[in-house]
């Protein structure tokens, strides 16, 4: 019961407040996929307009395994981890090649991609294909610790299995994308690393760390956490 009610809290809450983004326009995995990855170190308001020119450049899969590499790097430029890019042409070579030009929709497929770890296969299989699959990155193990007072080490590799084994408990399966991006705007705007705005956040009345005033305490991070 709290968990049904604590979905429904969350995607209403999401559903008002949800930031219009142009990649939340499509269902399109690639449109989900390039900006996810370009989401993974770049901060929303930055992609918004590199989003728009490469996807106007390279509008298809076909277009992006067939562009040329110094163009493509050029559209990049000022973006960063630049390797990012020329992942995003050899995965659209490797669907060509392997998938018939279609994306494929088993989370073990797209994973094989190269460039794409376990939380852009994730983000992409609940978003684009409805799939109730954990996206899990820092935002969601910070805010999933707080939930629940996890005191798991999220610097630790083998953490993330129990936040995998937490999220899949919370997923509802009517709506794993609108979810996902819930937990990634919460994490974001409101469930900050520091100074998080719990007056505001739609999971107050479920969360430990709030109702016990840890919020400081979590997550537990003994490392700096190496970048995806
Ligand atoms: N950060 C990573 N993925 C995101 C998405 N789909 N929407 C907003 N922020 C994100």
């Amino acid at each position: 019961a709290q968990i049904k009610e604590l979905q429904q809290v969350f995607i209403a809450w999401y559903q008002k407040n949800r930031r219009n983004l142009p990649w939340r326009q499509s269902r399109d995995p690639y449109f989900i996929w390039i900006s996810e990855i370009m989401l993974q170190q770049t901060r929303v308001d930055t992609v918004i307009d590199y989003f728009y020119r490469f996807t106007a450049k390279y509008p298809t899969i076909k277009a992006l395994a067939e562009s040329d590499e110094q163009e493509l790097l050029k559209v990049w430029e000022g973006l960063g981890y630049y390797s990012r890019a020329r992942n995003l042409k050899k995965a659209a070579q490797q669907i060509m090649t392997e998938f018939d030009g279609t994306f494929p929709t088993d989370i073990e497929e797209i994973h094989s991609l190269k460039g794409i770890g376990p939380y852009t296969a994730g983000a992409i299989a609940s978003i684009a294909f409805d799939q109730a699959e954990p996206a899990i990155d820092g935002n969601a193990m910070r805010v999933v610790s707080r939930l629940y007072g996890i005191d798991a080490d999220i610097a630790k590799p083998a953490s993330r299995k129990i936040f995998d084994q937490v999220l899949r408990q919370l997923i509802p399966v009517a709506a794993p994308g609108d979810f996902n991006q819930a937990l990634m705007d919460l994490g974001s705007g409101i469930c900050t690393p520091k100074k998080p705005e719990c007056e505001t956040c739609p999971l107050k009345n479920f969360c430990f760390a709030y109702q016990t005033g840890q919020q400081e305490k979590y997550p537990v991070k003994t490392k700096a956490a190496k970048p995806k």
